[in-house]
């Protein structure tokens, strides 16, 4: 199939975009591009496309903007309940905090989601992964952390694994046992920590392994090998840690992820998102795909991220959902030559987001990021931040076919506009769904 006559395609070509190179989209005007199956086969200007593939079954996309699908590398999308009665004592003043220390907070989404089936988080996460996608949201990372037992929060990741050969949207798991405290661990922290290392890590590689053979016994080889490096593909599930003041502290964080890594699992933190504890400069010490939300990050941290390949990861929906002025300071992360990507956050308490491009929109306002920088934070930068750069993220030969069609003629309309959904077409593994 021949997508053509875009007014722009955006190729953004080339490797995750540091520092100030950030917002280099390879536009290609009245551009074209053949996809072939499941894979991009050819990127290049309409008029000699056209002729050169001419027996190909045509899509014409005249006036609007072709680009890679929007990957949202930090979502919470798996949970019961909601938490609305918060949201509103939080409106009349009560601070996320003191919810949490109340008894609230993560701890109340943990209750709904022990006491819920399988099918019954698959019937309510769903409909968000439907939105997310009819939004744009091709490929998206979702993390357990509401379950914090063995039990559900290997149940959650089973949920993510149903969800995602269910399709369409792609999804990446993450384990985030060290979420918050679980109410039975209240008073002992370092039990926790321990029980994260010593029992639900190992628990962990067991059940991966286990789908791991379930998934080859599924797949032909040869549709299991990445088409880029032929190597097989076989993400590990990333362990997470939130490493803030009230949950996990900078040393339990490190036992964590030590231990996680140690088990060949790769790394992720939440870090920075109301206390400076050193969790940024923890996760590129320690070689993380990325640390998120970032917003109270020191020089010195912001330093040690910029001279590591972990991505940072900053995440508006969450300060904006909770009507707190402080975002990532972006431009210090630029700065830093840091690879910057944003993530949507998505979760019942502080963020619930379905929309990427609401990210965008919030980036461009609040991190000061052009539409060009945020649209590449959100699409080859965020790959990144959950390790698939080299399969999706941009419109180049050998690529994964995941696109968007949209039904604007300029690309920063993203950005400008707010609140709606500029999504057309999204095309996913070469399949078409109008929008
Ligand atoms: O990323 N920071 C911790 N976790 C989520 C909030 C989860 C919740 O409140 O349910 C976040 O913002
Ligand atoms: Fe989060």
């Amino acid at each position: 199939m021949l997508i053509h006559s875009a007014a722009q395609l955006l190729t953004i070509a080339g490797p995750p975009q540091r520092g100030h190179a950030l917002g280099n989209l390879g536009i290609i005007e009245n551009g074209a591009v053949l996809i072939d199956d499941d894979l991009i086969a050819a990127v290049g200007p309409s008029d000699e496309m056209r002729v050169i593939y001419a027996d190909e079954e045509m899509l014409d996309a005249t006036g609007r903007v072709v680009m890679p699908g929007l990957v949202d590398p930090h979502t919470h999308v798996v949970w019961a309940g909601d938490r609305a009665a918060e949201f509103e004592m939080r409106i009349q003043g009560k601070t996320y905090m003191e919810i949490m220390q109340a008894g609230g907070g993560i701890v109340s989404t943990v209750r709904n989601t022990r006491s819920a089936s399988l099918g019954k988080l698959l019937t309510e996460t769903r409909p968000r992964l439907e939105r997310m996608f009819a939004n744009g949201t091709t490929t998206a990372e979702v993390k357990s952390g509401y379950g914090l037992n063995t039990e559900t929060e290997l149940k959650t990741l089973d949920a993510v694994l149903a969800l995602d050969a269910e399709g369409p949207i792609e999804l990446a798991p993450t384990f985030l046992g060290a979420h918050a405290l679980p109410p039975e661990y209240k008073d002992n922290p370092q039990g926790y920590t321990d029980l994260v290392c010593e029992d639900m890590l190992p628990a962990l590689k067991e059940w991966w392994q286990h789908q791991l053979a379930v998934i080859s016994n599924q797949l032909s080889v040869a549709s299991h090998q990445s088409s880029v490096t032929g190597q097989p593909i076989t993400n590990l599930p990333f362990t997470d840690v939130f490493c803030e003041t009230g949950a996990f502290t900078l040393k339990q964080s490190r036992q964590i992820l030590e231990t996680a890594r140690e088990l060949g699992f790769p790394l992720k933190i939440h870090a920075d998102e109301f206390d400076n504890l050193g969790g940024a400069a923890l996760a590129a010490e320690l070689g993380a795909a990325s640390a998120d939300h970032l917003v109270v990050t020191s020089k010195e941290d912001i330093a040690a991220m910029g001279a590591s390949d972990t991505v940072a990861v900053s995440l508006p929906c969450t300060p904006f959902g909770l009507a707190e002025g402080e975002y990532t300071p972006a431009k210090d992360f630029l700065d830093a030559d840091c690879i910057l990507a944003i993530a949507t956050d998505i979760n019942p308490g502080t963020a619930w987001c379905e929309s990427m491009q609401f990210a965008i929109t919030l980036a461009c306002r609040y991190l000061r990021l052009t539409p060009a920088q945020a649209i590449v934070a959100a699409t080859l930068n965020a790959a990144a931040a959950i390790d698939r750069a080299d399969r999706i993220g941009s419109l180049e030969p050998g690529k994964q076919a995941d696109l968007l069609i949209l039904d604007v003629p300029d690309y920063r309309h993203l950005g400008y506009r707010i609140g709606g959904n500029l999504v057309h077409t999204v095309i996913k593994k070469g399949q078409v769904y109008t929008i």
